[in-house]
């Protein structure tokens, strides 16, 4: 043996780009920071128009990982632009963008919002921004629970290398596995890298460069994540990652048990009211809590003519999963309905409707005189 050099059992074995298969997709749609515009709207046309630009969005995200839309002009005027990573199934970019969707007007009437999940990506402003890469608000948050040892190396690898490879790949997103243990304690490293699909590719490489230098910051810390003005990183030591989509199950069937039958919206308008849309912004934000674990919500917001009511429900038979599927539909949906006093969306799984004080009193009254009348 002498002379030889001896591998040791505490050999670092890295391998790479393997991939984990999940049976089940993960929206990821935790809200990781939202911020709002300080500036507010003076027209009044501008929530009206945040909502129907809003609505453009959800249309297009159904079929694509990424929207753009711009409507109105002059103080009217709003650019918006959601974006799924690109591990999300097309039923997990649904579920996750509807979550975001779901957050952003606690920020009417304020000229733009912006929030990073862990899945997707919204932002609205009064501006084009499309083009922007970089921005005061670009930020990293790192975990601290866990720690690498000593394959630091890999894991910085591994992160280069997601950096390096998405401005080139279809969809500017990128995923690296780099597994690696020492002795019995995995330091395992998976990586996503994404931009927003309106830069170019030398845009999306700087973005990348300098989110991939950020997050470098958080190291040994075996979790970190870079929220960038044109793109998102993450890192960890533990797979968040969804099976890759060119392996298959991409879909998991919910799809059949969430198309929309009907909306109907109330027909008077309360446009002028800012804080009736807040409300139902508020309602449609607790009732989407609600179903991230049950078949039925429900939720009242507000006061007086600006008060709403919520109410979802999932049909039986309905799993957890394509519940959530559905209730995000409806989600995105209804709120299409503004600036009415409310309205009710049927979907083939579900059911979903909001409405302000007023248009229950005059539903009261209707099915008063209609006895047995459907409310
Ligand atoms: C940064 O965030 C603040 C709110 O936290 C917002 O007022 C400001 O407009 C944002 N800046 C940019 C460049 O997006
Ligand atoms: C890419 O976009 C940036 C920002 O809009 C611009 O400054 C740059 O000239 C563009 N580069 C190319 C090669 O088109
Ligand atoms: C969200 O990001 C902004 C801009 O970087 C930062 O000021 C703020 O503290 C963050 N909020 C949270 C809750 O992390
Ligand atoms: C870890 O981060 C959390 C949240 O930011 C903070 O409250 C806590 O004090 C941190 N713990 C350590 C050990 O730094
Ligand atoms: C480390 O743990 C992950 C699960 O988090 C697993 O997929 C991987 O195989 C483990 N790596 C090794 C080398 O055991």
């Amino acid at each position: 043996m002498k002379g030889t050099v001896q591998i040791t059992s505490s050999a670092i074995m890295i391998i790479l780009l393997l991939v984990v298969d999940r049976s089940e997709g993960d929206p990821r749609s935790q809200v990781l920071n939202l911020t709002c515009s300080q500036q507010r709207a003076t027209s009044a046309n501008f929530i009206p128009n945040f909502v129907r630009v809003m609505e453009e969005i959800s249309t297009r995200i159904q079929t694509s990982h990424r929207a753009t839309a711009v409507m109105g002009t002059g103080p009217d005027l709003i650019y918006a632009l959601a974006e799924c990573y690109g591990d999300l199934s097309a039923d997990d970019c649904m579920i996750c963008y509807a979550a975001a969707r779901t957050a952003i007007p606690v920020c009417l009437p304020g000229v733009g919002s912006q929030v990073f999940l862990d899945g997707c990506f919204i932002r609205t402003q009064n501006y084009n921004f499309f083009e922007e890469n970089a921005g005061s608000n670009d930020t990293v948050i790192c975990g601290n629970t866990t720690r690498y040892g000593v394959s630091l190396d890999s894991a910085r690898q591994a992160i280069s290398d997601a950096a390096r490879d998405a401005p080139t790949n279809r969809d500017y997103f990128a995923r690296k596995v780099a597994l690696a243990s020492v002795g019995t304690v995995n330091e395992s490293t998976y990586v996503l890298a994404d931009c927003w699909g309106t830069l170019n590719e030398s845009s999306c490489k700087e973005c990348l460069e300098r989110a991939s230098s950020s997050i470098f910051r958080c190291l040994p810390w075996s979790e970190g994540r870079a929220l960038h003005t044109g793109c998102f990183m993450r890192y960890s030591n533990t797979n968040f990652l969804n099976a890759d989509p060119t392996r298959g199950n991409t879909n998991n069937g919910g799809n059949a048990k969430s198309q929309l039958i009907q909306r109907n919206c109330e027909n008077q308008q309360l446009n002028t009211r800012t804080d009736f849309s807040l409300n139902f912004g508020q309602a449609m934000a607790d009732i989407s809590t609600k179903m991230e674990t049950s078949h039925f919500g429900t939720a009242v917001t507000g006061t007086k003519a600006d008060k709403v009511y919520g109410l979802a429900q999932c049909y039986g038979g309905l799993s957890t999963r394509e519940c959530n599927l559905c209730s995000a539909e409806a989600l995105t949906t209804l709120p299409g309905c503004l600036p009415s006093t409310g309205g009710r969306v049927y979907l083939t799984g579900c059911f979903m409707r909001g409405h302000s004080q007023l248009a229950l009193d005059c539903m009261e009254a209707f099915s008063a005189r209609n006895i047995g009348g459907a409310f």
